[in-house]
């Protein structure tokens, strides 16, 4: 989240609480491992940081939707003293503090964050000496750790959109590209490439007779020769990740390309276009009315709850109608 401006992009009068508690999600989620907690913290810090004035009590804060009582607590301490205990004693522990270093490592997770620090390891200098304890994910991870936390400008991945859309189409017209993520929903500083990709000779029930298709190595295999992707995470049939360089002076960034089939596309769309927070809402309200939603499919819920056949979609619209959801745009879903 930004550090003053709410996620419409106005002033945030209550951005120090707001950033409080999303670094208690970040604990949360990291240390504690308590994914719970962290939807907790991070609803909470999202009502209130589009809540246009500047809050008073903590009473007041639980008007808002997902602020309860334990949060309205510490909401109060943060009005009366400026800070928290609570996060000041997290700040001082240097297991906390290494586990949160660990985990902005690409490829370490909470669990092998935990391990490391177990293992006395505590900063990237004494991961560097001890790369054996490390799978080539994490690997890659450490080499580019400098890179891999720059934002990323939208311009530099406007360009790497029209490369990348030019060579593949090169190879075969029939694919379809759209880059997903933040980029989609016109953040104007991207942490990574999230890219999806079809081809309408490719649909689900290929997929389900595991008919072998080389698609996406074909898309890898090409970027590689252009000398975009620079190096490879992982490559299976229908998932890429890795890394690419767009010019000598740009830094190496994370991307990763998804390759779906043609009737799944749409709900693949939107899911990776998220935001996370969004996608959860939306399922929840597709649940509502019935229906389960995922990256792959819509389908209608009898009433015993079994999931029936995916309804068929040919836009993100389509799903948004279906489900009863007032359309939002893709620059609408930053919650
Ligand atoms: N996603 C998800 N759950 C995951 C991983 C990804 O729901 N475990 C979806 C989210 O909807 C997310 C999208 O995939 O929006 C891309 O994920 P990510 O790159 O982590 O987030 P972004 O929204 O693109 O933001 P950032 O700029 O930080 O990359
Ligand atoms: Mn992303």
């Amino acid at each position: 989240m930004s550090k003053r401006k709410n996620p419409s992009g106005k002033e945030n009068p209550n951005h120090e609480i707001c950033e409080i508690l999303s670094e208690l999600a970040e604990y949360e989620k990291n240390v504690s491992r308590n994914i719970y907690k962290y939807n907790a913290y991070r609803k909470a810090a999202m009502v209130i940081a589009t809540h246009p004035k500047k809050l008073q009590s903590g009473e007041e804060a639980k008007h808002l939707k997902g602020v309860g009582e334990k949060i309205a607590k510490k909401i109060d301490e943060i009005l009366s003293t400026g800070k928290l205990r609570k996060l000041e004693e997290i700040h001082s522990d240097d297991a906390s503090n290494a586990i949160t270093l660990l985990t902005r490592v690409s490829g370490i997770g909470p669990a092998k964050a935990r391990q490391l620090v177990d293992h006395g390891i505590k900063t990237i200098e004494q991961l560097k000496k001890h790369k054996d304890k490390l799978n080539h994910h994490q690997l890659i991870g450490l080499k580019y750790f400098e890179d891999f936390e720059k934002k990323i400008p939208r311009k530099e991945i406007e360009e790497m959109e029209k490369i990348i859309k030019e060579e593949v189409h090169k190879l075969d017209g029939d694919y379809k590209i759209t880059i997903c993520g933040s980029y989609r929903r016109g953040k104007l500083e991207i942490s990574d490439i999230d890219i999806l990709v079809t081809h309408p000779k490719y649909s689900s029930s290929d997929h389900e007779h595991h008919k072998k298709n080389t698609y996406l190595e074909n898309i890898v295999e090409c970027l590689k020769k252009y000398g975009l992707i620079t190096e490879t995470i992982s490559l299976g049939e229908s998932k890429f990740m890795g890394a690419c360089k767009l010019k000598e002076d740009t830094p190496t960034r994370r991307i990763d390309i998804r390759f779906m089939p043609c009737d799944q596309y749409y709900c693949g769309i939107l899911y990776f276009t998220g935001s996370n927070l969004f996608n959860q809402e939306m399922r929840a309200h597709a649940h509502e009315e019935g229906f389960l939603l995922n990256e792959y499919a819509l389908k209608p819920l009898g009433s015993t709850g079994t999931p029936g056949e995916p309804v068929e979609i040919h836009s993100e619209k389509d799903i948004f109608e279906a489900i009863n959801y007032p359309y939002k745009k893709p620059e609408e879903r930053n919650i």
